[in-house]
This record gives structure tokens, C-alpha cells and sequence, in this order.
């Protein structure tokens, strides 16, 4: 088995850190992963030093990596004690406040192109990780044109506050929801500009009661311009989920938003292929490729992101958006809801190496005017 940093965490995830009952890759304890060869370098960060699971575990992660994948491959693991800091706030003057949100990963979804169904891989991404066991949130952050309530079935529902003034989110299919949607009427909302839109959606990421979430994930509104930008300002980003389809003009949208977000340093984990190919019911074994074939793909290979998955245009997805319970719920064994299921396993893979290579995304400044 060759030794890459998806291989090395796989090794990893099988050590449990007994006080909080879960793998220390999912926990995000690992960090400064580097692969060279046959060497691997990490190490462990651990909340109280003294305890017996932190002075064996760096032994652990040896055993467990060698069991893997050979004796032969050189460890070097240890551990350190510095607290694991998520979204440091950035407090000045003049520059908006970053939100400090207790959520591992923090990612956005996000295309160039409008309608190319962002909102619909957000939903699903998001039910299909809180299926797999994970505690998972959702932010619509499209003012103008909130999907969330439709696709949730939650089209009247308002949130209520909590004791401490908090906003509890709603839930749904084991996901905590909350849309711009529940909060500012649509109508209202087309004449909000950035800075607005900005301040409303870092209230609602702040001041609300999300408990200790493994994944939040925020539906961009579509485009690549201040209100995306702001949005992104808004929280210390872990990575971003592009989505395009195979078109030529959506394939030249997503390489701006690859572009936007590579610029303010928050790693792409991923491009989604959504409406990849039509398969009639009836000819399951048929594709025809309206849009083009593998446009996505090839867009990740080129920019050198991982390419998490392809869905396939359905009828069925198109419904069960519109009618409030989404695929992966409502038709488990549907092609798009394996494929949703598939590229959520595989984000919570290119997640997890983006967390163990890198350190935390760090707010860049954007001057306006
Ligand atoms: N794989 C698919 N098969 C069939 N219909 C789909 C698929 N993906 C999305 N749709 C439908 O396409 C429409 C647009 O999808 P969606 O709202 O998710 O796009 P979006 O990128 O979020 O749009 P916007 O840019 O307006 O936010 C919706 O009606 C949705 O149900
Ligand atoms: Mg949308």
C-alpha cells in the first residue's frame, strides 16, 4: 500500500481517544502532517498533557501506521498541548469581527454560475454527513433567494431564542438548519448591499446556539463577488466545495470561484459535478451527457483539487427539493443519493487531510472603497 496522507489518516482513525470516545483524526487532534516516501511526520495535539492516553499516544500512531502500511515506513510522531485555536477573532477597528463558531469544519459551498445547484449539494451533503453519524449544521446565507425553507419543508417556521438570546437553529433529519430565509422576507431583502448581507449573516453564524458542531456547512449564494467575499470574511473558513456542471460558461465560473477563494487563502476540498449525465429510469445503463462529459473533472485535475463525485440529473432530485424531504432521505437508493453519500464520505476525507496539513485558515483583510 503506498503511503499518502489519505492512507497515513486512515491508519490513524483507528485510535480512540478514550475521554472523548472518538478517533483522533475526526477529532482533529492531528496536525502538521507531512509525507515524504516512506517517512511520515505528525503530531498530536492533546488537551491535558499528563494524562496516560497523551504519553502513549505518539507510540500508538507509530504502531498504527506501521500496521498499515509496512514496517518498513518511518514514523515520527509526538505531541504537543497547545489548545487547537478555531477562528481566532480578529479584533480592530474598522474591520468586521470575525465569528467565532464552535465548529471543526466550517465549509463553504459555492459556485461562479448561478443554478448550477449549490443549495441542493449543501442539503444533501449536509443530511448525508449527519446520516453518517456526524453532527452537522446549515446555514443558508443566500438573502435573495433563501432555498433552505423549500428543501427543509420549513417554508413558515421561525426560530426561537433561547434563555441566553440565543437563536436555536431548527432541525431536520439530524441536521440544525438556519436560513436567511427564517429571518429578513426575500422582498425586502433586494435592496440589502454587501455590507448588510454581511453583518446580518455574521449575527446569525454568531448568535446562534449551534452546540459543538463536527461540520458546518454554509450555501453560498451564487456569483463570486462582495457579498461571497464578505460571507467568506465572516468566519475562518476550513476549506470550500465547488459545484459546477460540465457546461463550458459553469466550468469558467467555477474557476473563479476557485480563483476567489484561493486568493483569501481558504483551501478548495473539493469540485462537485452536478447535472454529470441523464440516465433514464427505464434504461438505467443509458447516460446521455446534455451538458458535456467530465468537464468537472478535468477543471480539478487542472487546478490540481480533488474531484469529489459526479451526480447524475434526476427527476427525483428536482421533487424532493421542491417538495421538502431531500433525496438521500426520500430515496435512499436513488444514483444521486449513493453519489451524495459518496462525495460526503470523500469530503470528510479531503477535510480531514486539509486539517492535518494546514494550519487553521487565517481571516484575510479585503479593503472596500
Ligand atoms: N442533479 C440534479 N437533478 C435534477 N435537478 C437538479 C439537480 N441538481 C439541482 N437540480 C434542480 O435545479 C434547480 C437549481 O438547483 P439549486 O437551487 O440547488 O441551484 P443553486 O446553484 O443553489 O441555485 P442559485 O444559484 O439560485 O442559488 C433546482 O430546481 C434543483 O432542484
Ligand atoms: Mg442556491
Amino acid at each position: 500500500m503506498s503511503v499518502t496522507p489519505a492512507a497515513v489518516l486512515e491508519a490513524l482513525s483507528t485510535i480512540v481517544d478514550p475521554v472523548q470516545g472518538r478517533d483522533i483524526v475526526r477529532l482533529g487532534m492531528v496536525k502538521g502532517l507531512k509525507v515524504h516516501g516512506k517517512k511520515v511526520a505528525l503530531t498530536v495535539m492533546v488537551k491535558d498533557p499528563t494524562t496516560d492516553f497523551a504519553q502513549t499516544v505518539a507510540e500508538q500512531c507509530r504502531a498504527a501506521i506501521k500496521a498499515h502500511l509496512g514496517p518498513n515506513v518511518v514514523v515520527y510522531a509526538d505531541t504537543d498541548s497547545e489548545m487547537i485555536s478555531l477562528g481566532a477573532p480578529v479584533v480592530e477597528n474598522n474591520r468586521p469581527q470575525n465569528v467565532n463558531v464552535s465548529a471543526l469544519n466550517i465549509v463553504a459551498v459555492a459556485s461562479g454560475k448561478g443554478g448550477v445547484g449549490k443549495s441542493t449539494v449543501a442539503a444533501n451533503l449536509a443530511v448525508s454527513l449527519a446520516k453518517l453519524g456526524y453532527e452537522v449544521g446549515l446555514v443558508d446565507t443566500d438573502i435573495y433567494g433563501p432555498s433552505v425553507p423549500t428543501m427543509f419543508g420549513a417554508m413558515n417556521e421561525k426560530p426561537r431564542v433561547n434563555s441566553d438570546r440565543k437563536i436555536i437553529p431548527l432541525e431536520r433529519h439530524g441536521v440544525k438548519l438556519l436560513s436567511m430565509g427564517f429571518m429578513v422576507d426575500p422582498d425586502q431583502a433586494v435592496i440589502w448591499r454587501g455590507p448588510m448581507v454581511s453583518s446580518a449573516v455574521r449575527q446569525f453564524l454568531g448568535d446562534a446556539d449551534w452546540g459543538n458542531l463536527e461540520y458546518l456547512i454554509l450555501d453560498l449564494p451564487p456569483g463570486t463577488g462582495d457579498i461571497q467575499l464578505t460571507i467568506v470574511q465572516t468566519v475562518s473558513l476550513t476549506g470550500a466545495i465547488i459545484v459546477s456542471t460540465p457546461q463550458n460558461v459553469a466550468l469558467a465560473d467555477a474557476r473563479k470561484g476557485v480563483a476567489m477563494f484561493q486568493q483569501v487563502n481558504v483551501p478548495v476540498v473539493g469540485i462537485v459535478e452536478n447535472m454529470a449525465f441523464f440516465a433514464p429510469p427505464d434504461l438505467p445503463d443509458r447516460k446521455y451527457y446534455l451538458f458535456g462529459q467530465g468537464g468537472a473533472k478535468r477543471l480539478a485535475e487542472e487546478l490540481a483539487v480533488p474531484f469529489l463525485g459526479e451526480v447524475p440529473l434526476e427527476q427525483a432530485v428536482r421533487e424532493t427539493g421542491d417538495d421538502g424531504t431531500p433525496i438521500v432521505v426520500q430515496h435512499p437508493d436513488s444514483a444521486s443519493a449513493q453519489a451524495f453519500l459518496e462525495i460526503a464520505k470523500d469530503a470528510v476525507r479531503q477535510l480531514a487531510i486539509r486539517n492535518a496539513e494546514l494550519p487553521p485558515t487565517q481571516p484575510v483583510e479585503i479593503l472596500y472603497r
